[in-house]
């Protein structure tokens, strides 16, 4: 294959790891030792704010091509890896949808802009445009980002490291002061049906109750938890919720009604909510925090680099390899690559039966011994 240039963008909610995913594509498709070895040499163009770049931009117009694409270069990108967010910028635009309905656009921008080949860097909704795009015929390869972890097919997703390290710096910070005043503070976390960023966070943060959307809670039983912590001489404690946990027989809590062209609602409120009724069962005074977009941002922890690293490289050699359809991954350690389809087909979240422990509402206290006897 005659490869010339590689379009490169991100999708969905920003998170810290996809700059240097973007960096490692670009080096590593425009490297000067790998171009000599393969006899050509490579571009790179970015696409600004994800599917909306190649949906808006128009190719023959240079304050267009301005707009909405940017070439990237070894000097361009150098220092791009030590920063959080995405320096192309983001959107949750799916040309797909209905109300949009441009992917015959951008499968004329694509051929305008001259793209050999093109890297979605995404959680599961842009994936899903990259491998529709796929199936009309694109080169595409996909690279897994998602402070959710909720890929099933890939060990790893960009920004979910530095979320989780957000999440323990924050609660560090709050115990102090729930501390200073005995307070009960519920923290509301990221991960929409994905209950990780709960369970690990609060985990590694000691919360002491930890609420994921997988198991249905009852605030009584939350309430009682606490009780038996106060009466052991505790006098504050941290309660760490999942903004798609539910209280048993009740809905998600939602910030508003209005859908994003995937059809997600935002979810958040059940933070606020849960920590209103507890302050009512428990006479204990109680405040509530929502991490919110806090969790995407910062610098990228050292994990995230190296893992955006590793997947940039992976992604052009995908490309070099005329692997299209594929999304990069991390299994058992090991960089390795899956096809879009499998990347898209089922979401990971919590196993409640292999990670909690439903009667403390925490993380499973047993790895090796059976789940039915650990628990009684
Ligand atoms: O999917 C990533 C995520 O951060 C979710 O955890 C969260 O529910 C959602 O994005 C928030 O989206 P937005 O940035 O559009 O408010």
């Amino acid at each position: 294959m005659t490869l010339k240039k590689i379009g490169v963008l991100t999708g969905g909610g920003d998170c810290a790891g996809l700059n240097s995913a973007i960096k490692w594509v670009t080096k590593t498709a425009i490297d000067p030792n790998l171009a000599a070895h393969r006899g050509q040499a490579v571009e790179v163009l970015g696409l600004r704010e994800g599917w909306k770049g190649l949906v808006e931009v128009c190719p023959d117009e240079p304050e267009s091509m301005a707009k909405w694409t940017t070439p990237l270069d070894e000097l361009v990108v150098r220092t791009w890896d030590r920063q959080g967010g995405t320096v192309l910028g983001s959107s949750r635009t799916n040309p797909f949808s209905p109300s949009i309905n441009k992917g015959q656009k951008c499968l004329e921008n694509i051929r305008d802009l001259g793209l050999d080949a093109l890297v979605a860097i995404g959680g599961e909704d842009t994936l899903s445009v990259a491998h529709k795009l796929y199936n009309l015929g694109q080169k595409v390869v996909g690279i897994p980002k998602t402070i959710d972890r909720d890929l099933s097919a890939t060990d790893y997703t960009l920004g979910y490291d530095t979320a989780l390290n957000v999440i323990v710096e924050e609660v560090d910070r709050l115990r102090t002061t729930a501390g200073s005043h005995n307070r009960l503070f519920v923290v509301e976390v990221m991960g929409r049906h994905a209950g990780w960023l709960a369970l690990e966070g609060g985990q590694a943060a000691g919360a002491h109750v930890i609420l994921i959307p997988e198991h249905d809670f009852e605030v009584e039983k939350v309430a009682q938890l606490l009780e038996k912590r106060r009466l052991a001489g505790v006098r504050y404690d941290i309660v760490v919720v999942s903004e798609g946990a539910k209280i048993k027989g009740q809905e998600e809590v939602y910030l508003s009604d209005k859908t994003d062209s995937f059809g997600h609602k935002v979810l958040g409120g059940i933070g606020e909510n849960l920590a209103k009724q507890l302050e009512q069962l428990t006479g204990q005074e109680t405040r509530h925090v929502c991490l919110s977009h806090i969790q995407r941002g910062g610098q990228p922890s050292a994990r995230d680099r190296l893992m955006g690293r590793y997947f940039g490289i992976a992604a052009v050699d995908l490309i070099l390899e005329e692997e299209f359809g594929r999304m990069v991954a991390l299994k058992d350690g090991r960089i390795t690559s899956v096809s879009l389809k499998k990347a898209i087909e089922r979401l990971f979240v919590v196993e409640v039966d292999k990670f909690y422990d439903p009667t403390r509402y925490n993380g499973l206290r047993s790895s090796l011994i059976p789940r039915s006897r650990a628990l009684g």
